[in-house]
């Protein structure tokens, strides 16, 4: 266990050893973090994620963000109203391309919009509000930024890349994506003016 331990130690000291020449990477600024949050910004309110997280209480479909067919509605915990759950229709994958258009997508965590307390809220929300709403622990679940950081790896939004046949995937890359909100949580979180 000891010279284990000893080892460890070592590979931690070698790890950390710099020449003095090496400069320590910088963190990005708050302009590069700013920019970077354009990008962010985009993906948030692309068709794909912001069908889900509506204005009001229904949540929207297809890339005209249209409210959803048949009245379906938030309910009190965001998984539809009793009778009319979302995992009726949504189940926990897409169906497969051969079962054709206007299927209901799904993904393995349950399908759900944020509950009633808490919407995050998408739609039409200008860039500086929109940046200070997903930061907030109050409005976002309680979530810092390393808690976020780790939401972004969950079915519910990496579905946005695999939206299942016929629906276009969120335009921005997904490794672009995580590259930009990497640099903005770096830099500090910074909201555009
Ligand atoms: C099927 C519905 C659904 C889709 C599609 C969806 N989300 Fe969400 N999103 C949710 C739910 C539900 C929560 C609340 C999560 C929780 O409490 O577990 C949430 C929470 C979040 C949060 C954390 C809270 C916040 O506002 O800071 C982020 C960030 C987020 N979603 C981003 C995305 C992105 C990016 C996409 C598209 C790539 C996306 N979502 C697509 C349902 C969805
Ligand atoms: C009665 C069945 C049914 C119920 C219940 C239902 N959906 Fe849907 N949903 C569908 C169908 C069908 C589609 C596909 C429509 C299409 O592609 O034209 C769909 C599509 C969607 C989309 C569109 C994805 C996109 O980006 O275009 C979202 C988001 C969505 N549903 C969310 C929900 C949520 C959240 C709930 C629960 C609150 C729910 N749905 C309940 C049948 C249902």
């Amino acid at each position: 266990m000891r010279s284990a331990a000893m080892i460890a130690l070592a590979l931690v000291a070698c790890g950390n050893a710099r020449s003095p020449a090496a400069p320590v990477p910088a963190a990005p600024d708050r302009a590069a973090g700013v920019a970077a949050f354009a990008t962010v910004r985009a993906v948030l309110q692309h068709p794909r994620c912001q069908n889900c997280h509506p204005a009001g209480d229904a949540p929207l479909q297809g890339d005209d963000s249209h409210a959803h067919a048949m009245n379906v509605q938030r309910g009190p915990e965001g998984r539809g109203r009793p009778g009319e759950e979302c995992t009726t229709c949504h189940g926990p994958a897409n169906p497969p391309s051969n079962y054709g258009l206007h299927v209901p997508p799904g993904a393995i965590e349950g399908w759900r919009m944020p509950p009633p307390e808490q919407p995050l809220t998408f739609v039409g929300v200008a860039p500086r509000a929109l940046c200070e709403q997903i930061k907030d622990p109050a409005r976002n679940g309680g979530r810092d930024l390393a808690a976020l950081r780790a939401h972004l790896d969950t079915p519910l939004v990496t579905w946005g890349w695999a939206p299942g046949f016929g629906r276009a995937p969120v335009s921005t890359p997904y490794p672009a994506f995580i590259a930009a909100w990497e640099t903005w949580a770096a830099a500090g979180a910074p909201c555009p003016e």
